[in-house]
């Protein structure tokens, strides 16, 4: 099965390296970043969403009627929007992009962010309206007559929309988290399930729940698996290094001067996903062939932040690690987000392209 990228659609160059040099939606930025995402051959960008920041829909749209071949993955909380609403904006968007939207739904996984949009369910509770949510929009984007829809978190009656989706059936749902309930809701909703960057053993424990879900949902296929990392990567094994403790160093100096974002998780994180990560980064800093967990302990867990440390045939070589444990879509992000974007598709994802169709090849021959 090909490989896929995923990169970010920052709308500014802040990040927990070094402060923004703009607007927090630099129009001229948010292009030149997804372009190069496009030039340099990933597949699609992430327009994450946070409470205070700009809307990742419109800023959707805006790259979409700008590039001809980069894909969408828009995060949206359902909490922000009624199913009705968001259903047609999704649908709009895939129109917009000819085809190019994939949904990422994310529930919450921190009480204090959720309450500042007005959420004020517990986690769990989060989860079960997630589900509730996702069906109804999967339901809305292939629904040709009105419907009526009473849920536990939902209830509306006779609608119709009247746009659709350009994909046919549907736009594909992606999914993170990585609580019990989060592998129930992902597991049967999900075409996409998203993990954060833990060692080998951890992800492979991790895609088994995955599984187990989705089967005990009634699903006869599995969610695909995405993983995501910070790589840092440099012509020499010890360049790298020095790039990397370098990085963890401004990421500190940041901290220390209180201009970093690093506000979702201060003490104990709520959110499973990043406890999971604070528990292998306390076992050690370095794990399987390159990945390094500093840069997750200093940022408390809080989302992508484990790191991928090496040449660029090392980081592809662990990536191709996870490709092999059943990981098909892998997720980067650097620190200096546009260099580290061009670096990375210039130099790793050639590479790892490279391995996979001659893995892929050797497959056929033996299945055949
Ligand atoms: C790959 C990935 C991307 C995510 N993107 C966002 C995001 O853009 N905004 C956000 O608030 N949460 C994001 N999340 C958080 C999850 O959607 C979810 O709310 C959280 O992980 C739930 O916590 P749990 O691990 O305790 O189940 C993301 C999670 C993953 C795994």
């Amino acid at each position: 099965m090909p490989v896929e990228f995923l990169g970010i659609a920052a709308t500014n160059d802040g990040s927990e390296t070094g402060p923004r040099s703009g607007a927090s939606f630099d129009k001229e930025y948010t292009l030149r970043l997804a372009r190069a995402h496009e030039d340099y051959g990933w597949d699609r960008v992430l327009f994450a969403y946070g409470s205070g920041s700009p809307d990742p829909a419109p800023a959707a749209a805006y790259i979409a009627s700008h590039l001809d071949r980069l894909q969408i993955l828009l995060a949206h909380r359902p909490n922000v929007s009624y199913p009705t609403f968001a259903a047609k904006t999704f649908a709009t968007l895939d129109r917009i992009s000819d085809g190019r939207l994939t949904v990422h739904f994310i529930t919450g996984g921190n009480d204090h962010e959720q309450a500042r949009e007005g959420d004020f369910l517990t986690k769990d509770e989060r989860y079960s309206r997630t589900r509730e949510y996702i069906s109804v929009v999967k339901k809305i984007w292939t629904t040709h007559e009105p419907f009526d829809h009473e849920g536990e978190h939902y209830r509306f009656e006779d609608f119709v929309s009247d746009t659709f989706p350009v994909q046919q059936p549907r736009p594909r749902v992606s999914f993170g988290g990585s609580s019990p309930a989060a592998y129930a809701a992902g597991g049967a909703e999900a075409d996409i399930y998203c993990l954060w960057g833990e060692p080998l053993a951890q992800t492979a424990e991790q895609i088994e729940s995955v599984k187990a879900a989705a089967k005990a949902a009634g699903r006869t296929d599995v969610p695909r698996i995405q993983v995501a990392f910070r790589p840092i990567i440099a012509p020499t094994e010890e360049l790298a290094w020095e790039k990397a403790h370098r990085t963890l160093a401004r990421i500190r100096a940041r901290k220390a001067d209180g201009t970093a974002l690093i506000r979702h998780h201060t003490g104990n994180p709520e959110n499973a996903g990043s406890q999971r990560l604070l528990a292998v980064a306390a076992e050690g800093e370095r794990h399987d062939r390159a990945l390094w967990t500093p840069t997750a302990a200093e940022t408390g867990g809080a989302g992508n932040s484990t790191a991928l440390v090496g040449t660029p045939e090392t980081v592809a070589r662990a990536l191709l690690d996870y490709y092999d444990l059943g990981v098909d879509i892998l997720s980067a992000r650097g620190y200096d987000l546009l260099d580290d974007a061009i670096d990375f598709g210039r130099h790793v994802i050639p590479l790892v392209r490279e391995e996979v169709a001659k893995r892929d090849a050797e497959r056929q021959r033996t299945d055949g």
